[in-house]
């Protein structure tokens, strides 16, 4: 496999404030040596830098940049270069309130906070235009500047009259006409139907919320029109001679944004893991982070970059806990484990005032380096040092789950048989912590991307189906591969509008089976179903598909209410492949059951032979060698039957155990 990495090394570091410090000369050659001394490789900087750039408008002030780059440099640190659109000046705000957003109930805000312009305004897109150019002239050839990290965690919506605006000119592109958009949006329900382009207003709970397709449209939107900002910012840097490449910073479970349409535009993933530590079993937290790691390198089938995290305890939840000893070090690593070519934090030095001023730090408001958070980010320094062969490996995974987030906006805003919950997200999780517990990679794949690489493919709750899938995935069946779908699937199209002639459309003959009905079940009811007598019973929840079979074998049924006995997980063949349709909502016991055994039936290759409970495996592979990561975030040591022909390259695996909260890392020698 390729190598694909901005750098040959891991990269290691985080966020770094100077503007902060610049009348303290004695705290930045401090940072200067605690950084190098923590291992540090690479800063980013500029994040939110804007009014210490441009003081006073069209007055720029670059130098202290320019010599912070320069210094850094010389330390051999490398820069990650920001744009500083994420936060606007007040005199932008003062003299051009078009910057400043308009709420869903046409209230304008008022200068405060970041991440709340307009994604249209014209002056807004010049103003960042003009600051990104003068970046770009000055940092184009500068050999620090490795990355532009395109202004930072895009999020939001604007209903200003400007986004109105291209709200309509954006559905006229994709309409045409107005009766092809009263069609796609079921406007005579209601007498809702338009007459112009010009009466579109986007949802408001003061107008339309409840207009499905205005809704999904408006999501699309949004997306597109933060989408067409970010171009707009790295078309600024380009034009300026800016030849590095560019990424811009995700958040977990972000829903606002389809960030498969911006990760197109970028040329490397790179997001914010702040992960509840110590809140639950911080396995089960590795898990849910493990499937956020995971998807955001399926979006480029690439090593991603861990844009920030904490070295310490957060300070914006309810309670902020500390990372407990060991912890840095095994997260760090598991997002390595899953593809991650850097670790980074939020932030380097911590701020003296402001709202992040107990956020956690490499370097707090002490100051010195005799602290534990100052000496576990030396440690995770030093291991990246150690395991810099793995720097640009990939990750290559024969199982896939299918993540759609425009089905997840249709779905979630539709009123239909559960309007307190449908549970998208946990019906991917449950899936997808199955199989890693096989031991198996897991790829977060979405409906556009291609599947004929995989040998299973999972495809829960998608609700919605486009972009062909129905075709792809029958493709995928007839060639061979295992489809698992499930509930809740297909039931409507990319406009929203319900499939007629049964569901799931246009796979009712693949799967062997017809979606009849679905009952709901209340918040805390709980039905059963099972294989038979002696067979374990499981419970399920929420919904409850009731199929009539057209050529399905039935596996287990319901064993309760008025549906007793009728299907709730079945199994067809279907050219040289099969395709399971699970009916419920099930319980993780039944996930993790029913997938050891589809991975033994269907021959896939978990990474080990045997992997003991507790125990997380993840691996990365180049051209020679496997990388095999097997992870403990549990407090026990735990015994590990050593991977065959595989030599130790990492970690404390003495007595065979990997340690409690740890991580062991081995290299193999690929056939
Ligand atoms: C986000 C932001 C950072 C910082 C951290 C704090 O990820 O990008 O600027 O606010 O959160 O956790
Ligand atoms: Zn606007």
């Amino acid at each position: 496999m390729e190598r694909q990495s901005i750098s040959n090394q891991f990269i290691y570091g985080g966020d770094y404030n100077p503007e902060q410090w610049l009348d303290r000369p004695d705290i930045l050659a401090r940072d200067l040596e605690m950084m190098q001394k923590a291992r540090i490789n690479t800063v980013t900087l500029g994040v939110f830098s804007w009014s210490t750039l441009e003081p006073e408008e069209g007055v720029f002030r670059l130098e202290w940049l320019k010599e912070m780059v320069d210094n850094l440099y010389a330390h051999g640190i490398r820069v990650i270069l920001a744009t500083p659109s994420g936060a606007r000046p007040r005199w932008l705000a003062e003299k051009y309130p078009e910057v400043l957003r308009v709420r869903e109930n046409r209230v304008r805000s008022l200068y405060g906070e970041r991440h709340n312009h307009c994604y249209t305004s014209p002056v807004y897109r010049q103003k960042v235009r003009i600051i990104n150019q003068k970046l770009a002239q000055t940092f184009k050839d500068h050999p620090a500047v490795i990355l532009w990290h395109i202004s930072n965690e895009y999020s939001g919506e604007c209903h200003c009259p400007l986004c109105q605006a291209a709200f309509r000119r954006w559905l006229k592109q994709r309409y045409q006409t107005i009766d092809a958009l009263n069609h796609a949006w079921w406007t005579t329900f209601w007498s809702h139907t338009y007459t112009s382009f010009e009466q579109v207003e986007s949802p408001s709970t003061l107008g339309d919320s409840g207009l499905h397709g205005l809704s999904l449209d408006w999501m699309r939107f949004v997306t597109a029109q933060t989408t067409d900002f970010m171009c707009e910012e790295i078309r600024a840097l380009r034009q300026a001679g800016a030849t590095q490449p560019v990424t811009t910073n995700f958040m977990e479970d972000y829903i606002g944004l389809n960030y498969y349409e911006l990760a197109r535009e970028i040329d490397v993933v790179s997001w914010d893991s702040y992960p509840l530590w110590r809140y639950q079993s911080d396995s089960r937290t590795a898990l849910n982070t493990g499937m956020q790691h995971d998807m955001m390198r399926t979006m480029k089938h690439a090593p991603f970059l861990l844009m920030e995290s904490s070295p310490s305890s957060l300070n914006w939840q309810p309670v902020s806990k500390l990372k407990k000893p060991g912890l840095l070090l095994n997260a760090s690593l598991h997002a390595v484990a899953h593809g991650a070519d850097s670790v980074q934090y939020f932030q380097i030095r911590q701020g003296r005032g402001g709202f992040e001023k107990f956020h956690g730090a490499v370097i707090d408001h002490y100051g010195g380096e005799d602290t534990r958070v100052f000496r576990e980010a030396t440690q995770t320094g030093q291991a990246l040092q150690a395991l810099a062969c793995v720097a640009g490996s990939q990750v290559s995974a024969q199982a896939a789950v299918l993540w759609d987030t425009e089905s997840r906006w249709a779905m979630e805003r539709a009123r239909g048989p559960r309007n307190e919950g449908l549970f998208y997200h946990e019906a991917v999780f449950k899936s997808y912590q199955a199989l890693r517990k096989c031991g198996l990679n897991v790829d977060l794949v979405q409906v556009e991307q291609p599947l004929d690489n995989y040998r299973l493919v999972v495809v829960p709750m998608l609700y919605m189906f486009r972009a062909g899938i129905e075709e792809r995935l029958r493709q995928f069946v007839q060639n061979g591969g295992t489809l698992v779908m499930t509930y809740w699937s297909g039931i409507v199209n990319e406009s929203d509008l319900c499939h007629l002639g049964g569901t799931p459309h246009g796979l009712t003959d693949l799967l062997g089976l017809r979606s009849e009905e679905i009952d709901a079940l209340c918040t805390g009811e709980v039905h059963h179903f099972t294989a038979g007598p002696g067979a374990p019973l499981y419970t399920c929840r929420n919904l409850c598909d009731l199929v009539r079979l057209q050529g399905a074998q039935p596996l287990m049924t319901y064993t309760d209410d008025f549906y007793k006995g009728y299907p709730a997980l079945t199994v067809h063949s279907y050219g040289k492949g099969t395709a399971y349709y699970i009916c419920t909502d099930a319980e993780e016991a039944f996930y993790n059951d029913f997938y050891r055994e589809m991975v033994s039936r269907t021959g896939l290759s978990p990474i080990l032979p045997h992997l003991p409970e507790g125990l997380e495996v993840s691996s990365r592979q180049d051209s020679e060698n496997e990388y095999i990561f097997v992870q403990n975030f549990t407090d026990e040591a735990i015994a590990l039957p050593a991977p065959a022909d595989a030599a130790l390259l990492f970690g404390d695996f003495s007595e065979g155990k990997v340690q409690g909260c740890s991580t062991v890392v081995f290299r193999q020698k690929r056939s």
